[in-house]
């Protein structure tokens, strides 16, 4: 407790808080120690959260950095990856067959036009323009049956599992297609959405106050008749996508060590993996990827993106994105190739390496007092029970740069319940409607320097670090209210340490 000895005059009243946070902890539960609460001691290896991948943030700070110990080899295969996540699809079908079969109906013509040079996406603060680049998730309530088992979802019968507000329609394109009848001939988009937010003020006990927002829908323009009042309906903003290499590499025994299914140690939290599809192995494997780890590898989760959102099948989801109520979008040309699928397998393998190679940045500022006292904070208020600090990545032959780093990626990569009020209600898999995957944290402070986003949290309703930790409610109860405890500027200074990262 090399810090906390040091006695700032905010910190007396934080080690306060931390002592109470012990005692609590001694005398509520007498197997659970108080140790985890305590940071250990600084590594060196903490000012690169990605090992010897990390990418130098000089001169200007970017999420679509290559892996900086990538083979110069690898270099042009990384580029090319990046021009296919990078330039839009078109249309089937073109004099290029290269890059055809766009849709029909589809979210964006790019992966990056949602993770924004590999940031995070944006959602709008207003109802004045239809959503774009966020992900509406759609299902129907139930039992999952023998037939959804490989879904995890029980997808809504016209609509399927994802809104997809894009089409190929030309009226559409030109956007006039809100005029009643203009689509009677033409593969119509799903819906144009909008959101609304609504607001209200949060006080801290010394008065201070923040501003908090809460979404909710309005689909205008339904393409296929009514959505029906019982479809579940969760709102996602594109996360980042560097580190996703590593983050694959981490051993699932250091995953599964980390759940607590029936929180046996007592401590509140709880954490579970998910059980998911591998359509690669047809079976089913734990989930790593995706809001509610619902993907369990890389290149499932990029393969599923290119036939979900932007509707270019391929060989592991070789179907378009129509449902078998959509005709005209079943009808519709598709841009096979003689291989059978939109995009061969060559390509989908340099985007699934594209982002596997996507490179964490190298912490600017990592040592200095206050980031070191935000350190204990984030520790005793157990932020680190569930955004797990560090590991190290497997063994690999394939990618042996990514193998073998300790990586500090603040994530345990598990499922937990956050409360109602984060909830969406919509069950995927074993994840229930209250349930999401821990998040990364590296990165987060710099998010809105790559982008200009600042949409934290799965819907992008929290706009700083301090609004995401308020919503934090469920197993993540106890840590939010320590939070909330502080004085103003041991707030703060947690976050800086956060933002740090
Ligand atoms: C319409 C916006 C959109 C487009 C286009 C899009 N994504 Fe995503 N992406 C998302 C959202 C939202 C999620 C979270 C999905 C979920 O949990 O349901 C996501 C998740 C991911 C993840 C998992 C990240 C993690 O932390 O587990 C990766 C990797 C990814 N996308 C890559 C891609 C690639 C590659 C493409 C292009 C083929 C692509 N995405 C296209 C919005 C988009
Ligand atoms: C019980 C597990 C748990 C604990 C404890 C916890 N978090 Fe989280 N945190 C999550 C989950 C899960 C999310 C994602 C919730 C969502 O998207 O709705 C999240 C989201 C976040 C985000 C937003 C990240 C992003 O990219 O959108 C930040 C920042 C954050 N947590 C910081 C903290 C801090 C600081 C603490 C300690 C005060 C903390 N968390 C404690 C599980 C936890």
């Amino acid at each position: 407790m090399k810090y906390l000895a040091l006695q700032k005059p905010s910190l007396a009243r934080f080690s306060a808080v931390l002592l109470n946070a012990i005692l609590g902890l001694l005398v509520g539960c007498s197997e659970h120690s108080p140790a985890e609460h305590i940071a250990p001691a600084y590594q060196s290896s903490e000012a690169l959260p990605g090992g010897a991948t990390s990418a130098s943030p000089k001169p200007f700070v970017s999420f679509q950095l290559p892996a900086a110990n990538l083979a110069r080899e690898l270099k042009s295969d990384f580029y090319a990856g990046q021009a296919l996540a990078k330039q839009p699809w078109v249309k089937a079908p073109t004099i290029t067959t290269a890059r055809d079969g766009l849709g029909p109906i589809y979210n964006a013509r790019t992966c990056l036009s949602c993770h924004i040079k590999g940031g995070k996406g944006f959602i709008s603060d207003t109802d004045q323009v239809p959503l774009l680049g966020t992900l509406i998730r759609l299902s129907k309530p139930g039992v999952i049956t023998e037939e959804f088992t490989q879904a995890g979802i029980i997808p809504h019968p016209v609509y399927g599992d994802q809104i997809q507000g894009q089409s190929i329609s030309l009226a559409h394109q030109l956007r006039h297609s809100q005029k009643p009848g203009t689509l009677q001939h033409d593969v119509a988009p799903e819906a144009y959405v909008y959101i609304q937010w609504q607001q209200h003020a949060f006080t801290y006990p010394d008065q201070h106050q923040v501003q908090l927002r809460q979404p909710s829908l309005e689909f205008r323009n339904l393409g296929y008749g009514p959505l029906g009042d019982d479809t579940l309906v969760s709102i996602r903003v594109a996360p980042a996508i560097h580190g996703m290499g590593l983050l694959e590499l981490i051993p699932q025994q250091d995953i599964d060590l980390l759940a607590d299914e029936n929180d046996q140690d007592g401590n509140g939290i709880s954490g579970r993996v998910n059980q998911v599809w591998d359509v690669e192995k047809q079976t089913m494997a734990p989930g790593r990827f995706g809001l509610k780890a619902n993907k369990p590898t890389l290149a499932m989760t990029v393969a599923g993106a290119f036939a979900g959102d932007v509707g270019i099948s391929n060989s592991l989801f070789p179907q378009q994105p129509c449902t078998k109520a959509q005709s005209k979008c079943l009808a519709a040309l598709n841009g096979n190739d003689a291989g059978g699928f939109e995009l061969p397998d060559h390509l989908l393998d340099l985007v699934v390496n594209f982002n596997r190679n996507l490179a964490p940045l190298k912490r600017s500022h990592f040592k200095s007092e206050k980031i070191m006292q935000g350190r204990e904070m984030f520790y005793a208020l157990a932020c680190n029970q569930c955004h797990t600090p560090s590991f190290k990545t497997g063994e690999s032959q394939s990618f042996p740069h990514l193998a073998g780093q300790t990586i500090w990626p603040y994530t345990d990569l598990l499922l937990h319940d956050m409360g109602d009020k984060l909830a969406d209600n919509r069950p995927d898999f074993l994840a229930s409607g209250n349930e999401w995957r821990t998040p990364p944290l590296w990165g987060v402070g710099v998010q809105h320097q790559v982008n200009g986003s600042r949409a934290l949290l799965h819907d992008g309703r929290a706009r700083t670090i301090e609004e995401a930790i308020l919503w934090h409610g469920g197993e993540a109860e106890n840590s939010k209210a320590k939070f909330i405890e502080l004085a103003k500027k041991d707030r703060e200074t947690l976050i800086f340490f956060v933002k740090s990262l």
